[in-house]
């Protein structure tokens, strides 16, 4: 384990956990080690497989062992069932931050979140043009990106970390096929990242094929922390990253 940098805030991330009912203590001993080696634990949705009471009490039971704070979003999977507001409310009540409308502050270091959506990259994105179901799925991208923007703004720390499900950026979806680029994340989230000095990385998940790290137009670096791709990299399912 390298030794922490003075000043810095040691964060361990980790997406994609996908618990499911049948699960006994899935991540117990990996929260445990995360609490360890960091000051602060971020996960970036798909937490549970299905989005059901269930999976998300098993998680709670797991959060509930954190020495750290734990803080993170929900993911697409976390709202298959419609539930998502009875999941957020279990994993609130086992001491789980869950980002979406206000932004939160550790040591210094500001933390705004949303989960995303989907909609493509550059000449792949889709416009807010034409049906109006199309533009309501246009409008779902702007909406996160807004709440990620508006938590951003009501920053005042002079570091932030923006936490998302779906990638703000191409560079590390790259690996999955690329006929499904448009549906792993919205280039609309990159702008408020790009707006504000203060964000100084970015995590997200839901790119279970992708690549760990690469760079907002302006530099700021991003990471893909789904644990598929963090797992094979650094031999365990979570990311260290000091902000
Ligand atoms: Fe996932
Ligand atoms: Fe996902």
């Amino acid at each position: 384990m390298a030794t922490p940098t003075e000043g810095k805030l040691r964060i361990a991330a980790t997406g994609d956990l996908h618990v499911m009912e049948d699960s006994v203590a899935p991540y117990r001993e990996m929260f445990t080690e995360m609490s360890n080696a960091a000051d602060v634990l971020v996960l970036c949705g798909d937490l549970t497989n299905f989005g059901k009471v269930r999976e998300a009490e098993i998680l709670a039971e797991d959060i509930r062992a954190c020495s750290v704070p734990v803080l993170g979003v929900l993911g697409n999977h976390d709202f298959e069932s419609g539930l998502q507001d009875e999941v957020c409310a279990i994993l609130h009540g086992a001491g789980m931050t869950l980002l979406g409308e206000q932004a939160h502050e550790i040591d210094g270091v500001g933390f705004a979140g949303a989960k995303g959506f989907m909609g493509g990259y550059g000449r792949g994105e889709l416009a807010p043009f034409g049906e109006p179901l199309a533009k309501l799925f246009v409008d779902e991208a702007m909406n996160e990106a807004r709440k990620l923007e508006n938590q951003l703004r009501t920053l005042r720390t002079e570091r932030s970390v923006a936490v998302l499900h779906y990638s703000p950026i191409v560079g590390t979806i790259e690996g999955e096929p690329e006929a499904i680029y448009q549906y792993l994340g919205s280039q609309r989230l990159c702008d408020p990242i790009d707006r504000f000095d203060h964000v100084k990385a970015v995590v997200h998940g839901h790119a279970h094929h992708g690549t760990y790290e690469g760079r907002t137009p302006r530099g700021t670096p991003v990471y893909n922390v789904a644990q598929f791709v963090v797992k094979p990299l650094f031999g365990r399912p979570y990311a260290l990253i000091e902000v």
